[in-house]
Formats: structure tokens, sequence, C-alpha cells
């Protein structure tokens, strides 16, 4: 059932064009617009929401976290990305006004269910984005989105994250169809370009020999440190979330303008650091900047693994070596630049000897509080 692959994590990776393909099957009618027929909730009530919060633990979080930077983007709605746990016990302003989404790939996580009945006890819709049918957090929802990315056995996360991504995404560009924004034009362009991302991500796989040397060279590392600005912050995190969950190394994800502030006393000679660069189209001065900080921690002697879109020259000066992903537009990179991560953290895992699919202390889905 491994379909010939060493790990279940080794086959979900690779699952991930498929996954993501069969998230976007069937939502699109012929002219292009998007059809969500599973949301349940009164049109009139969602062109009323005034703020969405998502509601998510662990990896679940990080793609609300990306989804965040899309749906404010599209949707002019406030969004805040809360973890379930501190949702629910901070006395959240949340109203009939609020729609929280409810991100879980098992959907029977303990922590989230807890944050929904919460939500709706204060009167807010729930939009559950889950990929198990029939689930708790689903069943417990005002409606529910599911993710087609198919059963998940590793307990690591990783196609169910790329679908959440995706899911999320259809949501915030619903909602901005249904509200009739101003970035309509943008909205159909996305929609297309979304299309395309299975393609990518199966080219991003074709490459992956690179990561796996990367990764087969740095066994002994203690401590690796991952930067990423805008969507690339918590691509940044999920990537130091990973290494920590496969490898016991200990990792951490920074947004890079923080770097200045406090993080970049960490780096030393050798130590080694991811850089997630922001797309150069649309976002040049966040280019920029992320450049100067991949030369800042590479002048304090850092190794710096850069990941960039293909035909982005401006970062090899700086770069111990540069993994290259197809180019999308910005706010779909982390459904590309996630993928050298995840294989980064397996490949590593694996050169130490460890369980990729069930790595020690963790549990696939945390029924308890
Ligand atoms: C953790 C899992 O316990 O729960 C993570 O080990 C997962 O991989 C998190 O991201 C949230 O789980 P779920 O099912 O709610 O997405």
């Amino acid at each position: 059932e491994k379909g010939g692959f060493d790990s279940f994590m080794d086959k979900e990776i690779h699952d991930q064009p498929q996954a993501i393909a069969d998230t976007l099957l069937g939502r699109m009618d012929a002219s292009g617009k998007l059809v969500l027929d599973e949301m349940n909730v009164d049109e009139s009530v969602l062109k009323s929401i005034d703020k969405i919060v998502v509601v998510a633990c662990g990896t679940a979080a990080y793609a609300g976290q990306v989804a965040k930077y899309a749906i404010e983007h599209w949707c002019r709605i406030p969004t805040e990305v809360e973890l379930a746990h501190e949702f629910r016990y901070r006395d959240p302003v949340v109203n009939e006004k609020t729609l929280v989404v409810a991100v879980s790939q098992s959907g029977e996580t303990m922590d989230t269910i807890m944050a929904v009945r919460h939500a709706r006890q204060q009167g807010a819709k729930v939009i559950a984005i889950c990929n198990t049918y029939g689930s708790t957090i689903p069943r417990e929802s005002d409606a529910a989105l599911y993710t087609h990315a198919g059963p998940e056995v590793a307990v690591a996360s990783t196609k169910a994250f790329l679908s959440q991504i995706v899911a999320c995404y259809l949501l915030g560009l619903y909602l901005a169809q249904l509200r009739g924004n101003k970035f309509s034009d943008e909205v159909q362009a996305i929609l297309t370009e979304l299309q395309a991302i299975p393609d990518k991500l199966a080219k991003v796989l074709e490459n992956k020999q690179q990561v796996i040397d990367l990764a087969h060279s740095q066994q002994d590392t203690q401590s690796v440190l991952f930067l990423g600005r805008h969507v690339g912050y918590p691509v940044a995190m999920e990537g130091a979330l990973k290494l920590k969950e496969l490898a016991y190394i200990h990792a951490e994800g920074f947004a890079a303008g923080e770097l200045k502030h406090g993080p970049i006393a960490l780096i030393d000679d050798g130590q080694l650091v991811f850089i997630v660069v922001p797309t150069v189209r649309g976002r040049d001065s966040l280019h920029a900047k992320v450049i100067s900080n991949i030369q800042e921690v590479r002048a304090r002697g850092a190794n710096t693994i850069v990941i960039a879109e293909e035909g982005d020259e401006a970062v090899r000066e700086y770069a111990s070596e540069v993994i290259y992903v197809p180019r999308t537009p910005t706010l779909l990179a982390p459904l590309l630049t996630t993928v050298p991560l995840q294989i980064f953290a397996m490949e590593l895992a694996t050169a130490k000897g460890l369980n990729v699919d069930q790595p020690r202390n963790l549990a696939k889905s945390v029924t308890v509080e």
C-alpha cells in the first residue's frame, strides 16, 4: 500500500500533485466560475461577515497562516489565525458576523473541536476544511469544504497541508466572487494558475535528488534555521516543524524581517539556514529585502540554502546552494516551496535511521485536550 515507496511519507509527498488536482476537481463551472455546492451557509450571511478567524493546530495552523495573506488580500475581510487551544480559552470576540474556519486533516483534533463548539455557542458560522469524511469537526460545523488529498497515514502532515492551503484559497476566492470585490480579474487569474500547480509540483519532485543529497550531507547538523517573508514566513515555520517532528533536530522558523531584531545573534560559522525567497514579480521590494537578509547571514558564516523561483539569478551570489522551483504567482508559491523542505526533513531523518512515518512521542490525531 506504500505504492513502491519506502515510507508512507515518501508516498504522500509524491501524491501531492494528485491531491491538489483532486481538491480542485469539480469546483469550477465551464466559465471558470467557482461553484462550491457544499457551502451550506446562506449567501446573505457570507456577504455580511466582517471577520474571519481560522482555528487549527500544528501544520493545519500554518496552512491557515498562509491563507490569511490571500484571503485578506482578495476579500478585504480582516482575518486572524489562532491556535485552537489558545482561541478557546481566551474569551475571543466572536459573534454572528464572524466566520470561523476550522482546518483539520483528521477532523478529530480535540483542541479544534472545542474551538468549533465555542465559536458556535457565540453565534458564529463555522466552516470546516477537513480531509476526513463524516469526522467530528465537519459534522459539528455549519458547512464543510473537504480537501480531497486521500488518506494520510504518516504522522507528519504533507499532502494534507498543501490541500488545506488550496481549500482555504478556494474559500477566499469564493467569498471574493460572492462579495464582488474589485480584485475579480485577479481571482480569475489565480484560478487559472491554480490549475497549473499539479504539473509544477511534479517538476519540483523531479528535481528532488538535489535535496536528498543535501539532506544526507547534513546528518550531523544540530540546529537549522528557516527564514521567510510574506507567505514564505509560515512556510519557514512549517519547514522547521517538519524537521523537529521527523529528525528530532532543533529547528526554528523566523520572519526574515525579524532577523535583525534578535535571531541574527544565533548565526555562527556553519549554521545551516534555509531562506524561502519571495517571487520577483509583484513583490520587488520584498525580494530585495530578503536578498539582503541572505547576505547578512552569509556574512556571519551561515551555510545558506535558498529556495527561489526559476530565473531568479540575484539569489546566487550569497547562496551556498539554490533550490529552484517553477514560477507561479506570489500567493501560490507556498504550494511549491514547501516541498523541498518536506523532502529535506524526511531524508535527513532517513539518513539518521529514524522511522519517518511514526516519529517518537507523536500521534496522527490528538483526541485529548
Ligand atoms: C498533530 C499531528 O498531532 O495534529 C500534526 O501530529 C497535525 O501532523 C496536527 O498537523 C493537527 O491535526 P489535524 O488532524 O487537526 O489537522
